[in-house]
C-alpha cells in the first residue's frame, strides 16, 4: 500500500468493500460511505471503494444507493473484497460467506448476533489461523461501544461484574407499563405494532436475545466459552399486571436485567431475569429502547455506558467503526 499523503489518499490503493445486506442497517452504512467518502478516506489513509450491495430484491429502490450497486449474488460480490460487511442476518448464507472470507484472509465485519453467538469462537479461531479479522461491535448493544471498551479500553483492568439493560424491545414494553400504566398485554401489542418487537417476539420476550448478548459480553471480558444455553434465563412473558403493581407499591421498577459475574473460583455465571430495582438505580431509569451497561472493575470502579440499542444509523455507527478498524488492517498489509 502506498504512503498516505497529508492532504489525502490519492496515491493509496482503495480498500475494496462488499456490503452484504442493504436493509435497515446496510442501507445506513452504504449511505454513510457514499455521502462521506473523504471522512473514511482520511481515517483509513486510503479511499473506500464500495463494490456493491447484496440484497434479495434488486428491483426495490433504496434511498441513497445507486441501482447499479445492487446485486442478488452475495457470493460473487464477496469473493474479491478486502472487507466483507455482513448485514444480512440469519445463520445462512451469512455463515458460509463469512467462513469463506476468513479462509482467504479477508477482514469481516458483522452485526449478526445470532450467528456470532453460535459460531463466534470457531470463526475467531479461523480468523486467527488465516491472518484474517472478525469484528462484531454492533452485535451487542448496537450503538453502545461496549465490546471495544471491554476488550481494549479496560484491558489493563479487571472486570468483576457486568450488569445491564441489553434488550431495548423488552425495555420499551416494561417502560410503557411502569410509566404510562398501560396494561402489560397492551404494551406488548403496541411494541409489536411500532416495530420494537420482531414478528415472532419469542427471542425478546423469553430473554433469549439478552442471554445471547450477555454471553458474548462475558466471553469478551473473561475469554471463557460462555455458551448462551448455560445462561440462567427468565424472560418477561410470565409477568402480570399484579407484578407491576407490587413493584410500584414498593417504590421499585421492574426491569429485565442481564448480568455476568466471575466468582472467586474463576467460574463465570450469567443470568437474565426480571428484577424489581430501586427507582434511583441507573438501570431503573433507562427509558424506552435505550441500552445501558455497568462494568464493575477493580481499578476504575464502576464504568457505565449508555446509548441506542437499535436503529439503522445508530447500529451503522458501530459497523462503520469496525469498518475503519478492518480497513486499517488492510491498509497495514
Ligand atoms: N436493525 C437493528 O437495529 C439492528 C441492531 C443491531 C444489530 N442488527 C443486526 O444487523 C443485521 C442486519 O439487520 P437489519 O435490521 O438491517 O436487517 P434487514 O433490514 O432485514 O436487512 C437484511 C438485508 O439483507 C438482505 N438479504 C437477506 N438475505 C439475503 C440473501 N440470501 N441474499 C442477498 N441479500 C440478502 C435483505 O435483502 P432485501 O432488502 O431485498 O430483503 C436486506 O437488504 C442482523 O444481523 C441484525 O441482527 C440490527
Amino acid at each position: 500500500m502506498s504512503e498516505v499523503s497529508q492532504t489525502g489518499t490519492a496515491s493509496a490503493a482503495p480498500v475494496r468493500v462488499a456490503l452484504l445486506g442493504g436493509g435497515t442497517v446496510g442501507a445506513a452504512v452504504a449511505r454513510a460511505l457514499l455521502q462521506h467518502p473523504d471522512r473514511y478516506a482520511a481515517r483509513l489513509g486510503a479511499p473506500v471503494e464500495l463494490l456493491g450491495v447484496a440484497v434479495r430484491d434488486t428491483t426495490r429502490v433504496r434511498e441513497g444507493i445507486p441501482a447499479d450497486l445492487l446485486t442478488d449474488d452475495p457470493h460473487a460480490l464477496a469473493q474479491d473484497a478486502d472487507v466483507i460487511v455482513e448485514l444480512m442476518g440469519g445463520l445462512e448464507p451469512a455463515g458460509e460467506l463469512i467462513e469463506a472470507a476468513l479462509r482467504r484472509g479477508a477482514q469481516v465485519v458483522s452485526a449478526n448476533k445470532q450467528l456470532l453467538t453460535r459460531r463466534g469462537v470457531e470463526l475467531q479461531a479461523l480468523a486467527q489461523e488465516h491472518g484474517a479479522g472478525l469484528h462484531h461491535e454492533a452485535a451487542v448493544m448496537a450503538a453502545v461501544p461496549v465490546l471495544a471498551v471491554v476488550r481494549e479500553s479496560l484491558a489493563g483492568d479487571e472486570i468483576t461484574r457486568i450488569r445491564g439493560i441489553v434488550n431495548g424491545s423488552t425495555n420499551y414494553v416494561l417502560d410503557l407499563v411502569a410509566r404510562e400504566g398501560v396494561p402489560f398485554a397492551d404494551a406488548v401489542r403496541q411494541a409489536g405494532e411500532l416495530g420494537y418487537l420482531e414478528a415472532d417476539p419469542t427471542e425478546d420476550l423469553e430473554g433469549l436475545d439478552a442471554a445471547a448478548k450477555i454471553a458474548l459480553l462475558a466471553r469478551t471480558a473473561w475469554d471463557v466459552p460462555a455458551p448462551p444455553d448455560e445462561v440462567d434465563v427468565t424472560g418477561i412473558s410470565g409477568l402480570t399486571d399484579a407484578d407491576f403493581a407490587a413493584a410500584a407499591e414498593q417504590g421499585g421498577v421492574l426491569k429485565l436485567v442481564a448480568s455476568a459475574e466471575r466468582g472467586a473460583d474463576g467460574a463465570v455465571r450469567c443470568a437474565v431475569r426480571p428484577e424489581v430495582l430501586p427507582a434511583e438505580d441507573p438501570l431503573a431509569r433507562t427509558r424506552g429502547g435505550t441500552n445501558l451497561v455497568e462494568l464493575d472493575t477493580v481499578l476504575a470502579g464502576p464504568v457505565t455506558l449508555v446509548g441506542a440499542g437499535a436503529g439503522g444509523d445508530e447500529t451503522a455507527s458501530a459497523v462503520l467503526g469496525d469498518l475503519v478498524r478492518a480497513g486499517l488492517a488492510v491498509a497495514r498489509r
